[in-house]
């Protein structure tokens, strides 16, 4: 298994493009599923879980062309000769379960693994399927499978989901989007991932009302036709290099970066004592002191602070000027970066989902272990400002969410390196 070493370098200096989505590519793609005209996904990025969604879409009989260098995804889905989504694939990655909406709108039928939990929670599914009952799916728990039928198709219905979730929401909008009637989709998720698999879906002919609220309402149409749909930037890994020069000094500027897609992480790096100014290509980002100050970080739904920076912005807390608290409240699991950033030096007091992190000068190198993406890139940027060396083990969690890591951050001045394993 590939490694990655970090060698602590100073101040980092120059620009940083940012990729499209992770999560709103893969949730865009089974989008695909819908129609049985071609769906073309621009500035897709090219990761490893985006790989594991054209297997999944391939093997359900779809048709996915990576295109320039992958950038572009060709998908079409002229008919599917295979409606079971195997746990092979499913317990690979989760996002699978977006394929169960689109395919049951569609034709009445499917058949999903169920994907279980993953190193951050147990994270059930329920709301998924609660969603798609009340667009009258017949759902049947067997086998670790969930076999769901809906015989004349789905109806309109409404949703009330009990808390936000983002997957769920995806799900439910992509099945109502061709049920019969008017769906209503209460307390739904307002990620800009969720928005932009809405904008693709308008532009595929979906009627929906309310994109970016807390209530959709959708109107159900007999077909959708095919579009070109360029995904949204990365938010997550834009956050994860605005983070780079806090941690190390300098000035970077990231390509692509927008202010509304990170407006709760920027208030925090304001307090934080960092720099985010808009330019005409991104966000360009530098510390105003030598240290920044401790600042408290509850995580939530958007527009609140994401759980997918809370590991990055505790390895920029490690060294900051002060004691922070960090709550998770989002995933039950979500602090196992801790334990890695203390062989560091960091000193973190974990209790349930509330971390107390007390800042030291400086971290010291260690080799450490990657338990999951956003811990992995956390590790990373923690080494970038250690003294010494840090090789962080396990990284294909890396790959899966953060393309050409390692280039990006050498294109700013940092030492890093993967060494390949067997
Ligand atoms: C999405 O996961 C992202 N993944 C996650 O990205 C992200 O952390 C998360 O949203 C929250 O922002 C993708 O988009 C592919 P949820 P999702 O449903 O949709 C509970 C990353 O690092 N829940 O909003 O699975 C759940 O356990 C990651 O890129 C239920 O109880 O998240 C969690 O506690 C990892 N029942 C909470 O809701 C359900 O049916 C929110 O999860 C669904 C969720």
């Amino acid at each position: 298994m590939d490694s990655i070493v970090v060698t602590g370098n100073g101040p980092l200096q120059g620009q940083i493009p940012i990729a499209g989505a992770k999560n709103a590519c893969l949730t865009l793609m089974p989008a695909t599923l819908l129609s049985e005209e071609p769906l073309t996904l621009t500035n897709a990025p090219r990761l490893s879980d985006i790989r594991t969604m054209a297997q999944l879409l391939q093997s359900l009989g779809a048709e996915v062309s990576q295109l320039q260098d992958g950038q572009v995804l060709a998908l079409s889905s002229r008919a599917l000769d295979n409606h079971v989504a195997d746990y092979d694939i499913v317990r690979k990655m989760r996002a699978s379960i977006l394929v169960l909406g689109p395919m049951l709108a569609r034709d009445g039928h499917a058949i999903v693994s169920l994907p279980g939990g993953c190193a951050i929670g147990a994270r059930p599914v329920d709301l998924h399927l609660r969603a798609l009952e009340a667009m009258g799916a017949e759902l049947d728990l067997r086998d670790g499978y969930v076999h769901a039928r809906a015989p004349g198709g789905l109806k309109g219905g409404t949703v009330d989901f009990p808390f936000v979730s983002v997957g769920a929401t995806e799900n439910a909008l992509m099945a109502a989007t061709l049920a019969k009637g008017t769906t209503v989709i209460r307390n739904a998720a307002r990620e800009p991932e969720v928005v932009d698999l809405a904008d693709c879906l308008v532009r595929m002919g979906a009627r929906i009302d309310g994109i970016g609220t807390h209530t959709l309402t959708v109107e159900g149409v007999d077909r959708l036709r095919g579009a070109t749909h360029p995904v949204v930037p990365d938010r997550i890994e834009l956050g994860t290099y605005m983070l780079a020069p806090a941690i190390c000094g300098g000035e970077v500027e990231c390509l692509g970066g927008r202010f509304d897609l990170v407006g709760a992480f920027c208030e925090k790096l304001d307090a934080a004592g960092v720099d985010v100014t808009e330019t005409d290509s991104g966000l360009k980002v530098a510390r105003r002191h030598d240290r920044v100050r401790a600042v408290d970080v509850t995580t939530a739904p958007y527009p609140g602070f994401p759980t997918d920076l809370q590991a990055q912005m505790m390895a920029l807390m490690c060294t900051a000027e002060g004691v922070s608290v960090l709550e998770e409240q989002i995933f039950e699991n979500r602090f196992m970066h801790a334990p890695e950033l203390m062989r560091m030096g960091a000193r973190i007091d974990v209790q349930g989902g509330t971390a107390t992190v007390t800042g030291v000068e400086r971290l010291k190198g260690a080799p450490v272990m990657a338990t999951d993406l956003r811990a992995s890139v956390s590790l990373i940027l923690a080494g970038l400002a250690a003294e010494g060396e840090t090789q962080v083990n396990r990284v294909y969690h890396l790959d899966r969410g953060y393309e050409r890591v390692e280039e990006k951050l050498r294109g700013v001045g940092a030492r890093i390196e993967r060494i390949k394993g067997r």
